[in-house]
């Protein structure tokens, strides 16, 4: 949820800690703080409610000198994104700061007893018992180093911090407990640098080291020395990024998000790219981690993911049992986690999650490996906390997203969860190769197709001016196309803060009918699709009771403008690859409606794009 940085070099830390930190922005943005230390081996401190920018100016202002530091950009957990809560946070004679991110669940009885001690607390953050935590150790352990291990093991829940302190001026500690989002160890020349993602590390190196859970690293600015909680030293595997991951730049675009939105036709290139041939439309997949056996042999899927990704899960469902013939279910993870799933030898779990860091799905993973599930994740970056844990990992290509509300993750997941699902479907004979044949002939348009629908974004500002000041939205789907009616409602709600919701149309009638008036617009995802004539009774029904209709459907529906007070086109295509369709349409009609209310698309209010706490 927060992002961390240290650094350790020759530079000056100052800029390097928030530029750092401006790559992490995504992960929290209601207060931020470094600390540095100075010449004099002191740490000095800034720190700032509110946006990076607004720690910039006072960093700017003070210009602290120093070639050490750690920072903070917060998602406040416990107490108000105020200065004094946002971090480092100190110990009582700021000697010892720490940047924390995770919750510590058993903050309550330890501030309890440091208080008793005498230790006096300035925030009410569960972070700030840990430099304390930190301070007392220290009495009976006989190192610094031992006294953070100590301190970590007595901390409950998942939680990575990372620590400087005054007795070792040019050395950062940090460590990792449980699935808080993680570490990332950077070496760099002559200079190291520590991150919760790769995405602040990348403008310096590319050899970078993951932290595990328990794991406790010191680094100096030539070297790192790993161990375990209990101090035995282990081995590190240093990986060589080899992504072409490039810093963002919004380009022509006013917002992340819209140009996320735009990237898409290439994004999708790039998801299909090595996996299908555009000459002989073959299909390869060569990231699977199972054997042709073992994918015959299997009987049951389950996907898990949450947000956008568990949207991608439920359309992803239907395509592993219509199209790989095997029995496929979906859960949110933070459900699964707690309902004891049952597996067989033969059940595989897809995961996703766009940033291979979401708490909640990496606890659902971690059950599904206990119980000797086969795993596969999806993410769009490499060396994932989730990648870690799966069997293997299914890259979505989508490159760097920055704006908070997922676009093009989330089409080039679809793009990339369909794939596998022919993949599966075509090993187990399950979809003779004539039909694999056509699929791919289909998807290798994609791109185009998308391409075309990004051509008259006019339309969407159009429907923003009529009704961006309702309160209440509808989103309706039927079949594969239901999920994406619960992704339309969420985007709307992310980014515009109207109230949505998103629903199968066969449930109107058990309830949600009795909410439509005139007031209530309704957006109706119907396609030409076997469930299209169920779909237009739906429709029909709301608008004999006043509902506005927008409908998105395809080109060639020429009745859908009778009962429709606007319709947006999607290019005439097959039922399994309408989703991907539908999708660049609901994240337009958000956007702009989102535009027109004045909100912040790329940072939408108490959000934060990996959500690494539980
Ligand atoms: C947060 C983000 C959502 C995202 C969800 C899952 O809630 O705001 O946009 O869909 O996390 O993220 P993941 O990285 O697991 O796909």
């Amino acid at each position: 949820m927060c992002g961390i940085i240290g650094y350790t070099g020759s530079r000056k830390a100052g800029p390097i800690l928030l530029d750092g930190l401006s790559n992490l922005e995504y992960r929290g943005y209601d207060s931020a703080g470094i600390s540095i230390m100075d010449e004099e081996d002191q740490i000095r401190t800034c720190r700032a409610p509110g946006k990076l920018s607004n720690l910039k100016l006072i960093a700017d202002q003070r210009n602290i000198s120093g070639t050490s530091g750690i920072g903070h950009t917060r998602w406040a957990t416990h107490g108000p994104p105020t200065d004094y809560n946002a971090h480092p946070h100190s110990d009582s004679h700021g000697n010892i700061v720490v940047a924390h991110n995770g919750i510590v669940e058993n903050y309550i009885s330890i501030k309890k007893d440091l208080i008793q001690t005498g230790h006096i607390f300035r925030s009410e953050t569960d972070s700030e018992i840990i430099p304390h935590l930190i301070e007392e150790l220290l009495a009976q352990c006989s190192s610094l180093e031992e006294a953070i291990r100590e301190a970590a093991k007595r901390l409950k829940g998942a939680n990575t911090a990372v620590i400087m302190s005054n007795s070792h001026p040019n050395k950062i500690f940090a460590f990792r407990i449980g699935n808080a989002g993680g570490i990332v160890v950077g070496q760099g020349d002559g200079e190291m640098l520590l991150a919760s993602d790769i995405t602040a590390l990348l403008p310096h190196t590319r050899s970078v080291a993951y932290l595990s859970d328990s794991d406790f690293v010191t680094v100096d600015k030539d070297s790192a020395q790993y161990s375990n909680l209990n101090g035995e030293s282990i081995d590190k595997k240093i990986e060589i990024l080899s992504s072409d991951l490039l810093i963002a730049t919004k380009g022509e675009y006013e917002h992340f998000m819209l140009k996320e939105i735009n990237d898409q036709p290439k994004a999708v290139m790039g998801a299909l790219k090595g996996r299908i041939s555009f000459t002989n439309l073959r299909l390869t997949f060569d990231e699977i981690p199972l054997s042709t056996n073992e994918i015959k042999a299997l009987d049951r899927v389950v996907l898990v993911g949450m947000g956008t990704s568990l949207h991608s899960a439920m359309v992803g469902r239907t395509w592993v049992e219509r199209l790989s013939g095997i029995s496929a279910e979906w859960d949110n993870s933070s459900e699964f986690r707690y309902r004891n799933p049952k597996f067989s030898r033969n059940t595989l779990v897809i995961s996703i999650s766009q940033s291979g860091e979401t708490a909640d799905t990496l606890s659902a993973m971690e059950i599904s490996r206990e119980e000797g599930a086969k795993q596969i994740t999806f993410c769009n970056y490499e060396g994932t906390q989730a990648s870690r844990i799966a069997d293997g990992t299914i890259q979505i290509k989508a490159g760097l997203e920055v704006g908070v509300a997922a676009s093009k993750t989330f089409t080039c997941t679809l793009v990339s969860l369909y794939l596998l699902a022919i993949y599966i479907g075509q090993i187990r004979g399950h979809l003779p190769n004539t039909a694999v044949d056509e699929i791919i002939a289909e998807l290798s348009r994609l791109p185009q197709m998308l391409s075309h629908q990004l051509d008259n974004q006019d339309q969407y500002k159009t429907i923003a001016s009529e009704y961006h000041n309702r309160d209440n939205f509808l989103f309706i789907g039927r079949g594969i196309n239901y999920p994406m009616a619960m992704e339309g409602a969420l985007k709307l709600k992310e980014i515009s803060y109207i109230h949505a919701e998103g629903y199968p149309a066969g449930e109107m009638k058990h309830g949600p009918i009795s909410l439509i008036d005139s007031n209530l617009p309704i957006i109706a995802l119907i396609p030409k699709d076997p469930l299209y004539e169920k779909m237009l009774s739906s429709i029909s029904e709301a608008k004999a009771r006043g509902g506005s209709i927008i409908s998105i459907a395809s080109d060639s529906d020429t009745s859908i403008k009778e009962i429709s007070s606007q319709v947006v086109r999607i290019p005439d295509a097959s039922e399994f690859i309408t989703p991907m369709l539908m999708a660049t349409p609901l994240q337009l009609i958000s956007y702009h409606i989102a535009i027109k209310r004045g909100c912040n698309i790329d940072q939408p209010r108490n959000l934060a794009k990996s959500v690494t706490v539980e």
